[in-house]
């Protein structure tokens, strides 16, 4: 049967069948390919698109906006200081409001019951652009990157995460690998590895699909792995346990010995962005004079032949296209 995901909202892949996901990465190459060769088209003419955020961003906000541009839509920009959601109208009344105006939704902020609740009450589609638990729209990016440097198909590819196994980033790559039968490796301490309940979720999806979901605190686990990626230690709002993170995480740090136990040479290194694999930020920097070294990533690895990082994020914009064409 022909996939149609019109009216339909992206809130988690869990919620995509193994032919969605498929269809939504074809769908990306497809317009990747046009944007390619100069063709804009109307796919998105006469809709109007609002970007609510109450974190902040470089490449979801500027993906919609580019993605939304392209096709011929129209974007609106709300940060938590320029509207009144959720100070002096409550989340319902905002979402019903938004309903009225807009075509669809674009939600990144904390908690995962507000993009839920977004889509239950504005009647539009939305779009998780990143919660505490969830980044659907990355991963979809991450695997274009992957189907474009990996000769192999998803199922054959062994993906390893390493660093805070428990983060965003690390809990949508786990159902991105579910619905696509990927071999996900969650490589990190004990004392981060995610709950039972979203393995078992997890392990549940992937008796579909064939996808092996394992986690290991030894680095050796690396062997034959396609792809290594990592994210930083910690997340938006959780800054206050830098300390404990680097105590925890320095020995998972993407080093090139760690690239080498690979044992491929054509490993291919992934990071959603924003990355430290250096001093040049305002938090490395304050963290370094504080005695805590805050690189997830060497330089040495990030700007290595290895490192397809910067078409990972380009691919942001093409997934998130197809993702609001395919949903419009
Ligand atoms: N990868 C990602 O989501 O980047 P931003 O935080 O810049 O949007
Ligand atoms: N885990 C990171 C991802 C940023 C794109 C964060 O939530 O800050």
């Amino acid at each position: 049967m022909a996939v149609n995901l019109k009216g339909r909202s992206f809130l988690t892949l869990m919620d995509f069948s193994v032919a969605e996901v498929r269809h939504l990465l074809d769908l990306s190459h497809e317009l990747k390919a046009k944007k390619a060769k100069g063709v804009h088209g109307g796919l998105l003419k006469g809709k109007n698109i609002v970007l609510l955020f109450e974190k902040t961003s470089t490449r979801t906000r500027c993906a919609f906006e580019v993605a939304a541009l392209d096709e011929g839509g129209h974007v609106t920009f709300l940060d938590s200081a320029s509207s009144q959601m959720g100070k002096k109208e409550s989340l319902e009344d905002s979402a019903k409001v938004l309903g009225r105006f807009f075509d669809g939704i674009e939600y990144r902020g904390f908690k995962q019951e507000v993009v839920e609740d977004l889509a239950k009450f504005s009647g539009v589609p939305v779009w998780n652009g990143l919660t505490d638990v969830d980044h659907p729209t990355q991963v979809l990016a991450d695997f274009l990157t992957i189907e474009e440097h990996v000769a192999k198909p998803l199922k054959k590819v062994k993906l390893v995460f390493a660093g805070d196994i428990r983060n965003n980033m690390a809990y949508a790559l786990m159902y991105g690998a579910a619905k696509t039968g990927m071999h996900f490796l969650g490589l990190g301490p004990r004392s981060l590895y995610p709950s039972e309940e979203i393995l078992t979720r997890v392990r549940e999806a992937a008796r579909l699909t064939g996808a092996q979901i394992e986690l290991s605190d030894d680095i050796n686990a690396v062997q034959g792995a396609d792809v290594i990626y990592t994210d930083v230690w910690a997340s938006m709002g959780e800054e206050a346990q830098i300390p404990e993170r680097v105590l925890l995480l320095t020995p998972y740090k993407v080093t090139m010995e760690m690239v080498q136990k690979t044992g491929n040479p054509d490993l291919i290194f992934l990071h959603c962005l924003p990355a430290f694999h250096d001093f040049e930020t305002r938090l490395a920097k304050d963290m370094k004079d504080k005695g805590y070294d805050i690189r997830e990533v060497t330089d040495e690895v990030f700007r290595s032949k290895h490192s397809v990082v910067f078409d990972q994020a380009e691919n942001r914009m093409h997934t998130i296209k197809a993702i609001m064409v395919a949903t419009l």
